[in-house]
Parts: structure tokens; sequence; C-alpha cells
């Protein structure tokens, strides 16, 4: 099929490659002119494993461009797949979604069948409102084409893009017709049924069974995908607030979070404590969710206390630092880790920014590294005087205590006994329960991790 996905954040250019992959003609539309150049040269402009394998795969199958009324009009799939970032009263704003639809009823041509996608995370009720933006444009060109709108969430975890796209739990569509429903089948029959060769580095896990194609109606699936993200932040919160209980009765939280995990109606993913969740949608699509409660009156007690937690989680730092040296004014903290989870390059509402602000602000002088996201990080905190160090091992020179805030893989074969011989004071603080305590002690660490 000829599809054209307007947007090439993570999302847009994930299923950019991933379409053309499964052999359809992709073309993605941004106005990036900086991401166009590297696109076109064949370069990813994002961290994303296996995407810049893909783009060296699919040749031809993909092209991009700025120009939105060329890329649309012969598709037989239209996405949108822009960003809804954060309004100041919490809801997601969707003006840019509703900007490209307005450009892509301007380019729609007559006489021919559409699908229009709406894959970005939206305010509830903006379907509707494509719905409307495109249904005005087409009379006032006096345009008469088929179009069938579909909301079509996406669930893809940073860091895990692909997989999440080749391999979904599920596939959502919400749509009114059924020539819409059928559409989108036919984009995602490879996926459906299983049939496309799995790229080399991305086989396909042992056990995995198909996945369904849930069909309903347009809201109910923008709410799918806003309950889906605050119920996985309600099972990260719920277990640390059970963590802080833990370190009260002195109970370990990671053997908790096992012994509930293994209950198949609980499940174990998503209960691992610590730091708390963070970036770009987690934040986002809670606030979103209670701002759209917010306009009917209706309180949404359980997702206003996941959030609360989720902040308490990173105080938390600042107060186990506090118990373990006393004072911090002058103290020298080494933050290992800056993005909000591994795998990947993102430091939007990363818990060590806000670490990192809250340390500075009592007084302490901080150092940090990351892998691959200093770059990203220096942006965010520019004006704050943070030593960014590129090497590891010299974070600890000098530090009265590391604190782990993000667990990248290779933070496992770090020589703890070398980091600790560096410090001025071996503390170690293990936001992400990341370490193995009985490593960190017998490297000479005072150790805290979170609820145990
Ligand atoms: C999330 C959803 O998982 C995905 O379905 C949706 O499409 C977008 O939002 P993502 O933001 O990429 O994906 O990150 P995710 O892997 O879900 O992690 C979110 C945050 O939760 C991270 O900060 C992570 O460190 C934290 N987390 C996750 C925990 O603190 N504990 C856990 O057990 C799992």
């Amino acid at each position: 099929m000829r599809v054209a996905i307007i947007g090439t954040g993570y999302v847009g250019l994930t299923t950019c490659v991933a379409m053309a992959y499964l052999n359809h003609e992709v073309v993605g539309v941004d106005v990036d002119p900086k991401k166009l150049e590297a696109l076109r040269r064949g370069k990813s402009p994002i961290h994303e494993p296996g995407i810049q394998k893909l783009l060296d795969q699919v040749g031809e199958n993909v092209c991009f461009t700025d120009k939105l009324a060329d890329a649309i009009a012969n598709a037989d799939i239209i996405m949108i797949a822009v960003g809804t970032p954060p309004k100041r009263d919490g809801d997601a704003d969707a003006s840019y979604v509703e900007e490209a639809a307005r450009q892509v009823a301007q380019g729609l041509q007559p006489k021919r069948t559409y699908t229009l996608v709406v894959k970005s995370t939206v305010p509830i009720g903006t379907n509707r409102r494509v719905a409307n933006v495109i249904t005005r444009a087409l009379s006032e060109r006096q345009v008469k084409t088929k179009i069938h709108l579909a909301s079509n969430p996406e669930f893809l975890q940073e860091g895990l893009a692909l997989r999440g796209t080749f391999y979904p739990d599920r596939i959502v569509v919400g749509v009114e017709e059924s020539e819409g429903v059928e559409a989108l089948r036919r984009l995602y029959r490879p996926i459906l049924e299983q049939t496309f060769e799995p790229p080399s580095f991305l086989p396909r896990r042992e056990g995995y069974s198909l996945p369904p194609l849930i069909t309903t109606d347009p809201t109910s699936a923008e709410m799918i995908k806003y309950a889906a993200n605050t119920f996985l932040t309600l099972k990260i919160s719920f277990i640390n607030e059970i963590a802080g209980l833990c370190e009260k009765v002195g109970a370990d939280v990671t053997e908790v979070s096992r012994g509930i995990g293994l209950d198949t109606r609980i499940g174990q993913r998503f209960l691992e404590a610590g730091l708390g969740w963070g970036g770009s949608c987690f934040p986002k699509d809670t606030a979103a969710l209670l701002s759209v409660a917010g306009e009917y009156g209706y309180t949404m007690q359980i997702v206003q206390a996941a959030r609360e937690v989720n902040w308490r989680q990173r105080q938390l730092i600042v107060e186990k630092l506090q118990s373990a040296l006393k004072i911090l004014r002058g103290r020298t903290i080494g933050i290992l880790g800056l993005t909000f989870k591994p795998n990947t390059d993102d430091v939007r509402e990363a818990p060590a920014m806000d670490i990192i602000r809250a340390l500075i602000g009592r007084g302490a002088h901080v150092q940090a590294h990351d892998p691959i996201a200093i770059p990203h990080a220096r942006k965010l905190l520019k004006g704050l005087d943070v030593a960014f160090e590129e090497d590891v091992y010299r974070l600890a020179d000098g530090a009265d205590a590391l604190v782990l805030v993000t667990g990248w893989e290779t933070y496992h074969s770090l020589d703890l006994a070398e980091l600790g011989k560096r410090m001025n004071n071996r503390v170690l603080v293990d936001g992400r329960n990341f370490f193995v305590p009985d490593d960190a002690h017998a490297a000479g660490f005072v150790y805290m991790g979170v609820g145990r």
C-alpha cells in the first residue's frame, strides 16, 4: 500500500521504517530541515535500536519530504504522527495534529478513497475535531472524495520501538466504517499474520502468538491509549509505595515484587521499584487524562495519587543522601545516568533532571555521566553548574556519593572497588535497585537501594 506518515519523531519514524520493511511504499513528511537532511542521507536522527539498520535495508521503499500535499495525494493511508506536547493546564496540545489535518485536507484529491489515521496520542475527542476540519475544508474546496477516519494509537516503548511494532500485544483501531478497518487490516496484515521474515537482529520470540486486531469506535481507541499508559504508571507507583513501607518494616521490595508478579492476574512487568517514571509519555498522558476528567468535574483520585507518589520518589534521593552525608552543601555527588530509562537518548521528564536541580538547590556540586545523552542533558540543564563527565571513573573522583539514576547495561561491568578508591566517601544510592547489594558492600560502600 502507499502510506504517507506525517511527523518523523520516535513514533513516525519507527512506523515509516517498519512499514517500508513490510514492503509498503512509504513517504515520511517532516518540516524540520535538519531531520530531513539526515534522513535523506539515510541517517536516523534519533537513537533507537535497530532503526538505522532497517533504514539501511529498506532502500527505495521509503523516502522523506517536506511537501505534504505531494506525499499524500496518491496515498492509500495517511498517518498523522506529529507531537502533542503538554499545555500549561496539563492537557495535550492537539494543535499540530489539527494543523496537519488542515494541510491534509488541502491536498486530498477528488474521487479517491483515503484512510486518515491519527497515531499521535491526542486528547479524547480529537478524532471528531479532525473529522470536522476535513469535512469543512473539502466542502470549501468543493472536492468530493472518500475519507475514512481512524484512531490507531501506538503503544511503543522507546528503546523497544521496533519490537513493539513488529510483535505487538495487540493493534487497536478505532474507526466508524468497515472500509477503514479493512484498509488498516491490509496495512497490518503481515504483522497480524506474522508472515514477514523477521529482521536478522529482531527475531520473533518463541511462543509469540498472533496479535489481535481490536476494532472499536474512535473515542474508545483514544481512551484505550490513555488508560493503558495510566494503568502502567499505577503499577509502578504502587510498587514504589510498597517499597517505602518495605524500608520501614525491613522487607525487600524486589522479593515482594517477584512474589506478587508471579500471580498472573498481576503480572511481573512494570513492578520495578525505583525513582519512578519519566519520559515523554507517562507524565504527559496522566496529566492529560486528569485534564479531560477536570472538564467534566470528575476527580480521578488514583491517577492523582500515582503522580504524587512518582514525584515523591525523586525527592527520596535527596533524603537518602541527607541521611548518609547529613549536610549536602559543599558535597560532590556523582550521577550515573541521565536519560529517563536505558537505551534511549531521551532526557524529557527524566528523574535525573529533577534530582540534579534539587541537589544543586541544596548547595551540592553535581557531576554527571551518561553513555549517550550528555549533549541532550547539557541543553536541558543549561545555566546550571553541572560537570559532565565522559569517563565514568572520573565521575567518582572526589565524590561523596554516587547515585545510580538510569540502569544502563554498561554500568553492570563497573569496577565498584575502583570507583570507591577514587571517592571521598563510599556512599552508593541505587535508584533502580540495579546493583547487587553484597557487591557494593564488598567494595566498601554504604549501599542504599529503594525499598530493600
Ligand atoms: C511508555 C509506554 O510503555 C508505551 O506503551 C507508550 O506508547 C509510551 O509510554 P516509554 O515512555 O518509552 O513507553 O517508557 P517505558 O519503558 O514504559 O518506561 C517509562 C518509565 O517508567 C521509565 O522512566 C522507566 O524507568 C519507568 N519504569 C518502568 C519503572 O520505574 N519501573 C518499571 O517497572 C517500569
